[in-house]
């Protein structure tokens, strides 16, 4: 398949291009900017330089382009959202980048359409601790803010998997985790002795990215139109348990403790995330459909795993020992 890729210089952009090629697709990958679109060929990819939000520059860019399929893994998530404010890019990119992009599945004769989505689309409530599968039914949102930003999630799902004349999938990630900047500001964090847990976090699922990316190519060949899949490793953790498992990763002492409602005082957005929201995913759904499970079963063992390159990533910016040759 040829693959129209928005979001192909992001966290798991990354690996998608080199997975989708290792699997024989050819792929076309959109950014913002010339020195992404040199990294997109230096990757074997071809790189068009594009706003999804500005859908007139984008069909532009796109003429004359012919794709079979359209993925949509475009956020705006470079820092860790603190506040609401950080959000609302990403929002965006969810509502008008979804609806710019269904536009260009139509311009380049792509037939299949698969997007990015999240844990957080079943609301930023307290689930419990049970996983949950994909026809929970998807409740209360979280009240305030948190209703902008999952409507945005759920406008994102509603209009791929309905979109006439299109096969769509969603795919609902758990956080992701790996090789990759965030995840090495967490372990740097731990290593400082500057990592806080709270006392008591709620559940969370993860996804190694490279795990995420894998399900996203079997979705991509698998996935069955008008479907959303849970994309999600094993077992779900506390938050405080996956701090604890990041500071043991990084060789660090347990985290300090900080009472839940001081994460609300420091932000109302983590703090909600962190202790409030309570979500597990099943991803059986994922599991039997796409014949795809993860890799990594549990964030301690992949955790474990990426603190290896994190350290190899440390020791390389350190250079030699001065003395040694
Ligand atoms: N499920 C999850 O937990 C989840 C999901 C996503 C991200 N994250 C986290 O968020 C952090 C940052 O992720 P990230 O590196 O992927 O960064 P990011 O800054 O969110 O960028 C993601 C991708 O979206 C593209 N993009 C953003 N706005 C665009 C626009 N208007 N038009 C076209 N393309 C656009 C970017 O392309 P260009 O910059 O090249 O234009 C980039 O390829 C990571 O730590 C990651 O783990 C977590």
């Amino acid at each position: 398949m040829r693959v129209l890729l928005a979001g192909a210089t992001g966290v798991i952009g990354r690996p998608l291009v080199e997975r989708l090629h290792a699997a024989g697709h050819d792929v076309v990958g959109l950014t913002r900017r010339e020195s992404g679109a040199r990294r997109l060929r230096d990757a074997g990819a071809h790189g068009v330089v594009a706003d999804i939000l500005d859908r007139e520059e984008l069909l532009r860019a796109l003429d004359g382009v012919r794709a079979d399929a359209v993925v949509h893994e475009g956020t705006a998530l470079t820092r860790t959202p603190m506040a609401h404010r950080d959000l609302y890019p990403t929002d965006r990119l969810r509502t008008r980048g979804t609806a710019n992009l269904l536009h260009a599945a139509r311009q380049v004769g792509a037939a299949r359409f698969v997007t990015q989505s999240f844990l957080y689309v079943y609301g930023f409530v307290d689930h419990g601790t049970v996983p949950l599968a994909e026809d929970a039914p998807l409740r209360a949102a979280g009240g305030g803010s948190f209703d902008v930003h999952v409507a945005a999630m759920r406008a994102n799902e509603e209009h791929v998997l309905t979109a006439p004349g299109l096969d769509g999938v969603a795919l609902r990630y758990g956080f992701f985790y790996g090789s990759e900047p965030g995840t090495f500001g967490l372990l740097d964090m731990a290593a400082k002795r500057r990592l806080p847990a709270p006392a008591r976090g709620t559940v969370l699922s993860a996804v190694h990215v490279e795990d995420a990316a894998a399900a996203t190519v079997a979705a991509l060949e698998h996935g069955r139109p008008g479907q959303a899949y849970n994309v999600a490793d094993d077992r779900p953790v506390t938050w405080t348990e996956y701090l604890d498992v990041v500071a043991a990763a990084a060789g660090a002492p347990t985290p300090w403790r900080l009472p839940n409602a001081a994460f609300a005082l420091v932000s109302p957005y983590l703090g909600a995330v962190m202790t409030r929201a309570s979500i597990g995913l099943d991803s059986t759904r994922a599991k039997r459909e796409l014949g795809w499970s993860p890799r990594h079963a549990d964030v301690r063992e992949g955790l474990a795993a990426v603190a290896e390159d994190w350290r190899r990533a440390a020791a390389q910016r350190r250079g030699p020992a001065p003395g040694r040759s």
